[in-house]
C-alpha cells in the first residue's frame, strides 16, 4: 500500500466563482487556506477551525460545506463558490446581500460571509422557509454581534421576495 507524505505537493484545479484556478498543495492542506494563502480569496473567514461557528461556509458544487473540514484536494474538478461570486460582476450586490444590509444583519461582518454561503444554498432548496427553519440554519453558525433577529429579517425578505425594510 502506498504511504501518504503529508508533505506531498499535489496541484489542485477547480472552478472559483466560475473562474479556473489552480495551485499546488501539500495533501493535509485545508480548502479554507489553499482558498485564502494560495489562490488570494480572503472573503471566506476562518474562525474555530473545527467546524463549528460556520463562518467559513463555502459551496461546493452548490451544497453548502466547511470549508475548515475539506481538504484543498477535494475540490479537484469541483465548482467552489465564495461570497466573493455573490455579487454581479459590475460589484451590484445580489438580493440576499442587500436585504443583510437593509435590516442591519451584520455588524463587524466576521460571520457574514459564511451565514450568506449557508443561506444562498439553503433558499435554493427551499425558497420560503418558515422563522424556524431560518433560525435552524442559523444554529449552524455564531454571530457575536447581531442578536441574530436582523439575519432572520432579511431572509425573510428575501422569501417574501422583498428585500426592502418594511415600514
Ligand atoms: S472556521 Fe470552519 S466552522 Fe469555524
Ligand atoms: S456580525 Fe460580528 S460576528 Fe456576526
Amino acid at each position: 500500500m502506498r504511504r501518504v507524505n503529508k508533505d506531498e505537493r499535489t496541484r489542485i484545479s477547480f472552478t472559483l466563482n466560475g473562474r479556473a484556478v489552480s495551485g499546488e498543495a501539500e495533501s493535509r492542506m485545508l480548502l479554507t487556506d489553499f482558498l485564502r494563502h494560495v489562490i488570494g480569496a480572503t472573503g471566506t473567514h476562518v474562525g474555530c477551525e473545527h467546524g463549528v461557528c460556520g463562518c467559513c461556509t463555502v459551496l461546493i458544487d452548490g451544497v453548502a460545506a466547511r470549508s475548515c473540514l475539506t481538504l484543498a484536494v477535494q475540490a479537484e474538478g469541483r465548482a467552489v463558490t465564495t461570497v466573493e461570486g455573490l455579487a454581479a460582476p459590475d460589484g451590484a450586490l445580489n438580493a440576499l446581500q442587500q436585504a443583510f444590509q437593509r435590516h442591519h444583519a451584520l455588524q463587524c461582518g466576521f460571520c457574514t460571509p459564511g451565514i450568506l454561503m449557508s443561506f444562498t444554498d439553503y433558499l435554493a432548496r427551499n425558497p420560503h422557509p418558515t422563522e424556524d427553519e431560518i433560525r435552524d440554519v442559523l444554529s449552524g453558525h455564531l454571530c457575536r454581534c447581531t442578536g441574530y433577529a436582523g439575519i432572520v429579517a432579511a431572509v425573510r425578505a428575501v422569501s417574501a421576495g422583498n428585500s426592502k425594510q418594511p415600514s
